[in-house]
């Protein structure tokens, strides 16, 4: 049987193996449904079969946009679509971000996990009312081209329990069986795109919030091993275990985040099952700054290049004796993976049903993958076919490495929020944008 984890871990081997681009998958042309359509399928149903879903999903690609004459199911009341019972819902959530312009829907650019998450909540009509009215939260954002595997969001989402006594204006369910309640993961799963999985929800407590409760969070960032010295890089990470100020190592927002500080509870590095070659980097934390983990990774394959040493590492992280970040380049966006965030208390459940989808899914997604994967092989098997005529017209430059404290450096805090005040007395005014951890 194959674990979540290693198939997780077969599909980044094969993204960062070549720079393959996934089959897109199918998205619905959400402006021809109407809304009639989506009245179709009733989730209030005892026996929510695969047949509802796939009329759902028929419906929206097959129809078109031509109305056809809705059927009526027995015992669904239109009237009463806005008086249906409420349960405060934590779901797990995994994606592949290849696709996305990063998890928050807030982004300029379409499409983003959570507006994919979204369309399929509303497709489905597991919420009402518009987004302030689901008392949504997100464990945290995640960027453009980062994946994840354990996400946690949590809303209102509607229940299949009563509330007893027939009470409607306290709508929301406390507690009900699981076993009894709509198979969330199974609706969502049968309209979310390939690359957008639901893979467990659980009941929260009203007081949840998926961004402030989380006790921490844990990265993966997979790499090839190549010629980098691996201890020099087990050396360097152990330096930003603990609570530090990781200024230096972040993007810096001095608009809206003023404590830099963090703490970072384990930094190990492995390799990965079955791998002599490919390895990966475990980070956990109770919350991470602005690309905290790319900057962070960046100067540790510096010093695994043999390119800095370790030490670099303490002189970053004392702000006093290092105001000012040295420019460098943070690491790429595909190789880093969302794990898992922690909470207290949470329990994520799955259908037994819904979990075999599931499984078939990502069998099929990895397989998918490793056709890629050889035709790839195929084609630097080809090139050997090809003879070298022995001549040599470019020469490499070898490449000079600056060392990071003799580079130029960008604005310290206090530079920064020196020009903020100046330009919003003057004539712009910042722009506060909401600020997650990450
Ligand atoms: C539920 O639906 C499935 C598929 O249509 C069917 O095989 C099964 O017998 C139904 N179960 C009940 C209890 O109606
Ligand atoms: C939520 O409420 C429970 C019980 O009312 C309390 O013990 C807990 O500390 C609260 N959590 C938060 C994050 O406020
Ligand atoms: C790897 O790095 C360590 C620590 O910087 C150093 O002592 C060792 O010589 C390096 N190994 C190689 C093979 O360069
Ligand atoms: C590593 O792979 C082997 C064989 O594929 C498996 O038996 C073992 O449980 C795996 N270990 C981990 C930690 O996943």
């Amino acid at each position: 049987m194959l674990t979540l984890s290693v198939l997780v871990n077969m599909l980044m081997i094969l993204f960062l193996h070549s720079d393959i681009t996934k089959k897109m998958p199918i998205v619905d042309n959400y402006g021809q449904v109407t809304v009639e359509e989506n009245l179709d399928t009733d989730f209030s149903d005892k026996n929510l079969s695969a047949i509802n879903l796939e009329k759902l999903k028929l419906g929206n690609c097959v129809r078109n946009g031509k109305t056809k004459p809705r059927k009526k199911l027995a015992g669904y009341n239109l009237n009463s679509m806005n008086h249906h019972s409420q349960r405060f819902v934590a779901l797990k959530v995994m994606y592949f971000g290849l696709r996305f312009y990063g998890f928050a829907s807030e982004a300029q650019m379409d499409p983003t996990v959570e507006s994919e998450l979204f369309k399929a909540l509303q497709k489905t009509r597991l919420v009402r009312g518009d987004k302030k009215d689901w008392q949504y939260s997100r464990c945290g954002r995640t960027d453009k081209g980062v994946s994840s595997v354990g996400q946690v969001v949590a809303l209102l989402l509607r229940s299949k329990h009563k509330e007893p006594g027939g009470d409607t204006s306290k709508d929301l369910v406390d507690e009900g069986p699981y076993e009894e309640e709509l198979d969330y993961v199974r609706i969502l799963n049968g309209v979310l795109p390939d690359d957008i999985r639901v893979i467990g929800w659980c009941h929260a407590p009203v007081n949840f919030s998926a961004r402030f409760s989380c006790l921490s969070r844990e990265y993966k960032y997979f790499f090839w091993r190549e010629n980098l010295n691996i201890s020099a890089m087990e050396s360097s990470c152990k330096r930003l275990i603990g609570e530090h100020d990781f200024r230096n190592f972040c993007k810096m927002d001095a608009a809206n985040v003023h404590n830099y500080k963090r703490r970072i509870t384990s930094f190990d590095i492995c390799p990965c099952n079955g791998s002599d070659q490919l390895m990966f980097m475990k980070i956990k934390g109770s919350a991470f700054l602005w690309h905290q983990v790319r900057c962070m990774v960046a100067v540790l394959f510096l010093v695994g290049q043999g390119l800095e040493s370790p030490d670099v590492i303490d002189v970053l992280l004392d702000v006093d004796k290092t105001p000012r970040k040295p420019q460098y380049k943070m690491a790429p966006e595909i190789p880093l993976v969302l794990h898992s965030c922690e909470f207290e208390g949470l329990n994520f459940k799955c259908s037994s049903d819904a979990r075999r989808a599931l499984q078939l899914h990502l069998e099929k997604e990895c397989r998918a993958y490793k056709i890629q994967a050889a035709i790839f092989q195929e084609a630097l098997l080809s090139l050997l076919s090809t003879e070298d005529d022995g001549s040599v017209t470019t020469k490499k430059k070898a490449s000079s490495h600056v060392p990071l404290m003799s580079r130029p450096t960008e604005p310290s805090y206090d530079e920064r929020r020196a020009k903020l005040t100046f330009s919003a007395a003057g004539h712009h005014k910042s722009v506060v944008v909401e600020q997650d951890t990450r």
